[in-house]
């Protein structure tokens, strides 16, 4: 039986169901003293790659971006993605290798995005990870991209536990999981329609903007008043952890054709702030919400909005107010890249968890 359609459908995974090498002996036998891990990730637009040494140092991570392509139609365009990472998935990867200063022989094992994603775009990395793992006969780790963007914080936090409410807040998803101190995670909310990036994106086409939509209308937001309009706050006292972003965006479209000057030259950055208000009040207060009901004092927040300069001060601030820790990535692993797929390769080669050849690739797929 598959592997992975297994950890599918039982919604857990099943230790015992992976290939063992013994490469564990190696660790054990202190042969090694150094872990090498080389990440790939390609779900969605983005062609990178990393080596992650001993699973929180990052020697290098090439992020390749095809954003000025799918700019020109207002959003991906899946065909035109797997086509780009083709074309310089080889390039980036030896980048990578190469930029990290260490010989390829000493790279322990190859891990990358098998789901969820785009098909055409995940089965490039996969393709690529495997064409490595048996040449250079070096184990696979095929990991879920929802859980990498996770493991983004423990990059920077190594020795973390667990017994914290991930937030992962970007263009494909925004989800709330209970992560106990096993680790072990459960999701205990998720978008009902629209992601929170999604809303972003769709927000800026909109108005002309540009994509992606996030950073522009965080850039534009920085110059206006966040009250001047009151938007919806949707689903902020639902008595759920779900969220919706879907209704926001038709409350902006609705009030812009009533009134057109709202988005004149003067007007447009208030828009944008006071759009952004209302998301960044919902993803914060439901957050903390969240750990106040399951007991934890530790927020972890990750994803590509994680990179919103409001959100970041504003989960900042309440946590601080609230007597909660908040960690949030720099920058560079917020968006996707490969050092985070690198990073939860590690913890996989350490549990000597590894996926053969055969290892498929799926759209959707739970953490
Ligand atoms: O995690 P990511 O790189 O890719 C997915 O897995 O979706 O997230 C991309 C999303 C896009 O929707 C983009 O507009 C949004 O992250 N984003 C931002 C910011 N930077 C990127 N959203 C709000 N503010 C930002 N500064
Ligand atoms: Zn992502």
């Amino acid at each position: 039986m598959d592997i992975d359609k297994e950890i599918i459908n039982k919604g857990k995974i099943d230790k015992g169901k992976y290939t063992k090498y013994n490469f564990m002996n190696i660790i054990k036998n202190g042969d090694r003293k150094d872990i090498y891990i080389l990440g790939i990730e390609t779900s969605c637009d983005d062609t990178c790659a990393a080596v992650v040494r001993n699973g929180s140092e990052v020697l290098s991570s090439i992020v390749s971006s095809q954003d000025e392509i799918h700019g020109k139609y207002g959003g991906v365009v899946p065909e035109i993605a797997s086509r780009k990472h083709i074309e310089v998935i080889e390039m980036v990867i030896n980048e990578a290798i190469q930029k990290s200063g260490i010989d390829f022989g000493k790279i322990n094992a190859v891990s990358v995005t098998n789901r969820p994603g785009l098909i055409g775009s995940l089965l490039v990395g996969v393709g690529a990870a495997k064409a490595v793992s048996f040449s250079a006969n070096i184990p696979l780790i095929a990991v879920n991209h929802l859980e990498a963007h996770l493991y983004s914080n423990i990059l920077e936090n190594p020795d973390m536990g667990g017994g914290f409410i991930g937030l992962i807040v970007s263009g494909g998803h925004t989800s709330l999981y209970l992560v106990d101190n096993g680790w072990n995670i459960k999701e205990i909310g998720h978008t009902v329609d629209d992601a929170a990036g999604e809303a972003y994106d769709k927000i800026a086409r909109y108005l002309g903007l540009g994509y992606p939509g996030g950073p522009l209308i965080d850039a534009l937001s920085r110059k206006g008043d966040s009250s001047y309009i009151d938007f919806p706050k949707p689903m902020i006292d639902s008595g759920d952890f779900n969220f919706s972003f879907s209704g926001l965006k038709t409350a902006l479209i609705y009030r812009t054709k009533k009134d057109k000057t709202l988005m004149s030259e003067k007007n447009i950055s208030g828009l944008a702030a006071s759009f952004q208000r209302s998301v960044v009040e919902v993803l914060t207060e439901k957050t903390l919400k969240a750990a106040r009901r399951f007991g934890v004092k530790k927020i972890l927040v990750s994803g590509g909005v994680a990179a919103n300069s409001e959100l970041r001060k504003e989960f900042l601030r309440k946590g601080g107010e609230r007597n909660i820790e908040i960690y949030i990535p720099p920058l560079y692993l917020c968006m996707d890249n490969a050092a985070m797929v690198g990073c939860l390769g590690h913890h996989r080669y350490i549990d000597g968890r590894f996926n053969d050849l055969k290892v498929d690739v799926y759209s959707r797929s739970d953490i």
